[in-house]
């Protein structure tokens, strides 16, 4: 690429203005002026006017997308670790590289994990609610108790770089257990916690139950016979996808009683939250905020940066998928 001539990127959402900045230094950008996800025809659009492309994980990249004479993009630079928002295997065959940001999340997205983990054991959602809305008649014996957690046990799928974060945070602060599920042996770990042999196993025995699979499987993960292994005092939590669960499965275990609660902070459908969910008092939900505090945000950014310059200039990707 010759470099007088600036590769032009476009990026589809706002960005933190550090990222911005270090974005124009090298390359000609066209910014979204509005912080909305792009349409399919503005996504198109942009793969044929662009060199590159910065989108994030409530962009869809389809097959559609890109299937054009006139594409002109050969890079889809992921603001975000989950590349569940693009046709991997399509862009493969099409040569289009695609990067992420792995890493930089981690620890804020283990924070969530066990922010949640706090929150539907001690059901702090509908005391709260129950406070403001003044229905709170001072303090009981016997009234709002929760589940402690010291000496029980955390149920992990998927032990990759945030499950072993969630881990270490979950046994150093909170005294639990932790038992987990991954497809691969993991030998490597640093604190303790027991491979178990088959989800199942992991599943009868959870306390609670957290859930750093990658989604953008053909099924989901955990459907209503695996809830239905489940302890029926037993906390669900989802910080990775929404397609790992089956969500329908899951609305009817909490409203059995099945499971005890869940702490979610991704949809199947988002930005949809289904209606029943929303009224149901053994849930915390939250809008998919893992990644969302100030310094990892800008972190992500600087890396989905670097991702394109080492496209453009030196090759040398940080993080590279395909
Ligand atoms: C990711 O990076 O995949 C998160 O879900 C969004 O920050």
């Amino acid at each position: 690429m010759n470099r007088t001539k600036k590769p032009k990127i476009i990026v589809t959402r706002a960005v933190p203005r550090s990222v911005a900045n270090a974005l124009t230094d090298q390359f000609s950008v066209l910014f979204s002026l509005k912080d909305t996800p792009f349409s399919n025809k503005e996504l198109k659009h942009a793969f044929e006017n662009a060199d590159g492309v910065l989108c994030t994980v409530s962009d869809r990249i389809t097959s559609k997308i890109l299937d054009s004479k006139k594409r002109r993009a050969s890079i889809i630079s992921n603001y975000g670790v989950g590349v569940s928002n693009i046709d991997i295997n399509y862009c493969k065959r099409l040569g289009v590289v695609v990067t992420n940001t792995p890493n930089v999340l981690t620890h804020a997205t283990a924070e969530i994990a066990l922010f949640l983990i706090l929150a539907v054991s001690r059901r702090t959602t509908y005391l709260e609610a129950k406070l403001r809305k003044k229905l709170w008649k001072g303090f009981s014996i016997v009234e709002d108790l929760g589940l402690s957690l010291y000496g029980k046990t955390l149920g992990i799928i998927g032990m990759g770089r945030i499950g072993q974060a969630t881990a270490k945070k979950v046994i150093s602060s909170l005294g639990m257990e932790v038992v987990f599920f991954n497809r691969s042996l993991v030998n490597d770990l640093s604190f303790d916690a027991k491979q178990l042999k088959s989800l199942d196993e992991v599943l009868r025995c959870s306390d609670v139950l957290s859930v750093h699979a990658p989604g953008g499987g053909q099924e989901p993960i955990l459907t209503q016979r695996h809830f239905a292994l489940m302890k029926k005092s037993a906390f669900l939590i989802n910080t990775a996808r929404g397609d790992v669960i089956d969500q329908q499965a899951l609305i009817n275990s909490l409203k059995s009683g099945q499971i005890s609660g869940a702490g979610l902070d991704v949809y199947l459908d988002e930005p949809e939250v289904p209606r029943e969910l929303l009224f149901l008092d053994n849930v915390t939900l939250l809008p998919h905020i893992g990644s969302a505090t100030n310094e990892t945000r800008e972190a992500m950014g600087m890396l989905a940066v670097n991702n394109l310059k080492a496209h453009f200039f030196d090759n040398d990707y940080p993080s590279r998928v395909v």
